[in-house]
C-alpha cells in the first residue's frame, strides 16, 4: 500500500538549519568558536541553582515562568506582565511566525539575517522575502521598499548575525514608523547585552503597537545549552503568543539557571568586557595580516578573505589544528568566516593559525 502520510505544503521545501560544528575527525582537542558561545562559560550561580534543582526534578516547572520574568522586569525596567520566555529566543521566533503568519503572507529577511526567521516562516506556510544589505548593515529603505499588502512580519537582527553590524535608534524608529499598518517589526537581540547602554528598542516596544523584541540567554549569559529566550511587547501581542505556548516549554532547570545569570551583574559586566577586549584585539590582529572585518557589535568577528576559495582554504587549515569557525557562505557570505571571540588563549591560537596561513599563501 502506497503511503497517505505526506507534510503540510512548503515543509519539504524548508533547508535544514546547520549549527556550528562542534568535532574535527582526527583532532581530540578542539577549539569551538563556531556558534557564539560565552567561552568564559555560565555564571557560578546559574551552576549553583541548577544543582539545586536536581533532587526536584520530579516536579514539573512553573507553567507561567513568574520567577524569571519578574527578574527580566527587575534588571531591565519592564512589566513582566509583557514578557514571554521561550525554550531559546528560537522558540519565540516559531511563535510569532505561527501565530501572525500563514500562507500567502510575506515575511522579510535581510541578506544576511540569520536562518530561522526564514525556516519558521516556511514552517508556518508564509513566504520568506529576502531583502539586499547595504555593505553588510541592514539597510532599512530596501525593507521598506520591498513590504507589500501581504507583508506580515519584518525581522532583524540587531546587532546583527552573522554580519555583527548594527543600525542606530533613529533608523529603526524609521523602520517601525515606516511599516504597513498590518505589519509587525520584530528586534531580535540576541547580541544586545554585547553593546553598552544599548536598549535594545525597548523604547521603541513600550511607544508603539508594532514592535516586539526578542532576546536570549544563549550569548552573553552562557547558556545556550538550557535554551532560554524571552520576548518582550505589546500586550495584545504577548496575549496571542501566551495562547500557542505550551504550558511547560521551559525545564525547571533552564528557569532557575536563567534568573540566577540574570541576577549575577557582576558576572554580566566582567563577560562583557573581557569580550570587548579581545574582540579589539583580535579584529586588530587579523587587520595586520590583511583580513579585513567590520566593526563588529557582538561576541563574534566576521574576517573577510579575498575570495570563497581562500576562506574555505583557510577554515581547512584552521581545522586541521582543532580551531573550528563558522563558514557562512549558506548566509551569501562565501568569502567569510565567522570567529567567535574565544578566551585569551583561543582568540591568540586563532590569530596566530590566521597569520600562518596569510604568511605561507
Ligand atoms: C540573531 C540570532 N537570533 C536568535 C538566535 C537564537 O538563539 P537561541 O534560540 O539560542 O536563543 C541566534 C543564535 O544563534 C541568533 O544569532
Amino acid at each position: 500500500m502506497t503511503s497517505q502520510i505526506i507534510a503540510q505544503p512548503g515543509i519539504m521545501e524548508i533547508d535544514l538549519y546547520e549549527g556550528g560544528a562542534a568535532h574535527v575527525a582526527g583532532v581530540s582537542n578542539v577549539i569551538k568558536l563556531s556558534s557564539n558561545e560565552n567561552p568564559l562559560g555560565p555564571s557560578p550561580a546559574a551552576v549553583q541553582a541548577v544543582r539545586d534543582m536536581a533532587a526536584n526534578m520530579h516536579r514539573y516547572p512553573s507553567t507561567d515562568h513568574l520567577a524569571l520574568r519578574t527578574a527580566i522586569g527587575e534588571v531591565h525596567t519592564m512589566d513582566p506582565a509583557r514578557i514571554i520566555c521561550g525554550a531559546g529566543s528560537d522558540e519565540i521566533i516559531a511563535f510569532l511566525c505561527q501565530a501572525f503568519v500563514g500562507p500567502g503572507d510575506e515575511v522579510i529577511h535581510t541578506e544576511h539575517g540569520f536562518a530561522m526567521y526564514r525556516i519558521s516562516a516556511q514552517a508556518a506556510g508564509a513566504t520568506p522575502v529576502e531583502v539586499p544589505e547595504r555593505d553588510r548593515v541592514t539597510d532599512v529603505d530596501a525593507i521598506l521598499a520591498a513590504c507589500t499588502e501581504r507583508t506580515k512580519l519584518v525581522f532583524i537582527a540587531n546587532p546583527n548575525n552573522p554580519t555583527g553590524t548594527m543600525i542606530g535608534a533613529a533608523e529603526v524608529a524609521r523602520l517601525a514608523e515606516g511599516l504597513p499598518q498590518q505589519t509587525l517589526l520584530v528586534l531580535d537581540g540576541a547580541y544586545a547585552e554585547f553593546v553598552d547602554g544599548f536598549d535594545a528598542g525597548k523604547a521603541l516596544v513600550e511607544t508603539r503597537d508594532n514592535v516586539v523584541m526578542t532576546r536570549t540567554f544563549s550569548k552573553l549569559y552562557g547558556l545556550g545549552g538550557a535554551r532560554v529566550g524571552w520576548g518582550y511587547g505589546p500586550q495584545a501581542i504577548i496575549d496571542v503568543l501566551n495562547r500557542i505556548r505550551g504550558p511547560f516549554n521551559l525545564s525547571g532547570f533552564a528557569l532557575a539557571a536563567a534568573e540566577a545569570s540574570i541576577r549575577d551583574t557582576s558576572y554580566v559586566a566582567f563577560c562583557r568586557a573581557e569580550n570587548a577586549k579581545w574582540r579589539a584585539w583580535l579584529a586588530e590582529a587579523l587587520a595586520e595580516v590583511g583580513v579585513a572585518s567590520d566593526t563588529s557589535c557582538t561576541n563574534f568577528i566576521l574576517a573577510r578573505f579575498a575570495d570563497g576559495k581562500e576562506a574555505e582554504t583557510c577554515d581547512a587549515y584552521l581545522q586541521a589544528q582543532g580551531l573550528i569557525v563558522r563558514r557562512v557562505a549558506g548566509y551569501n557570505l562565501p568569502q567569510a568566516l565567522r570567529i567567535t571571540i574565544g578566551d585569551e588563549a583561543s582568540c591568540r591560537q586563532v590569530a596566530s593559525a590566521i597569520a600562518a596561513f596569510k604568511g605561507a599563501a
